[in-house]
């Protein structure tokens, strides 16, 4: 196993302390979340615990119910849940968070404002000085006149490149884009946040600020660290 593996290992099995038995928790996307639904199900089989899962994605929500993981998997009402588990690009020294390598953002970040608390899981290459710097941040747009919109995030000073795979547009589990945004590093991820989502045309942005209340950093050792924001 690569070390950046064992490190998403140790962040995920770092997170699963604070799961009680009766929650409803939210799952989230990527290959750190997906290793936190797994030792999840297990705990939850060893343990015979009743808990309630909502998905930030279909691609989670499949394998949270091929694991036996129950909830409210298609169209939730995200009313509320407990805590949700999730990784992330980029994190900051404040616990602002850079979202979306993935393309699930969105729902991500509807399931983090439904949440009472949010932990996040990642391996310290996660954590940088300034967000935005290394790793584009992905913006969700609507297809709609798509262009005019990328053109418009080119004016907020962003370079803006459409995501694609196999030679096609990716498209989100809500049917749109993500394009790519890099702004040479986000001076004031909270203020950009605004700025994008004052955009006509973008659905949500890759900026999570403010909305994580722990950091679970995991080391290939095995090892981990909690930091409470
Ligand atoms: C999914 O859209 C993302 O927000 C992921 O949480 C993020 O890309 C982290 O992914 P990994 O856990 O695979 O590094």
């Amino acid at each position: 196993m690569q070390e950046q593996d064992r490190a998403k290992w140790a962040a995920a099995q770092g997170a699963l302390q604070f799961v009680k038995d009766g929650m409803t928790v939210g799952l989230g996307t990527g290959s750190t979340a997906e290793k936190f639904v797994r030792l999840l199900a297990q705990k939850a089989a060893d343990e015979h615990w009743q808990l309630s899962c909502v998905s930030t994605s279909k691609a989670i929500a499949a394998l949270a119910q091929e694991l036996g993981l129950t909830g409210e998997f298609t169209n939730p009402s995200l009313l509320h849940v407990d805590m949700t588990f999730d990784g992330a690009d980029e994190t900051d020294k404040a616990g602002n968070l850079v979202k979306g390598g993935g393309g699930a953002l969105l729902r991500e970040k509807l399931v983090a404002l439904a949440s009472d608390e949010v932990t996040i899981m990642v391996d310290e290459s996660k954590h940088v000085e300034v967000l935005g710097r290394a790793f584009k941040l992905p913006v969700e747009i609507v297809p709609f006149g798509y262009q005019r919109t990328v053109k418009r995030l080119e004016a907020l000073g962003a370079k803006a490149v459409l995501r694609c795979r196999q030679d096609q547009l990716f498209v989100t589990d809500n049917g749109n884009y993500i394009a790519d945004c890099d702004f040479g590093g986000i001076a004031n991820p909270a203020e950009l946040a605004v700025q994008l989502k004052s955009i006509t045309g973008v659905v949500e942005s890759g900026i999570f600020a403010g909305i994580a209340k722990r950091i679970v950093t995991g080391r290939s050792d095995g090892t981990w660290t909690v930091q409470e924001l």
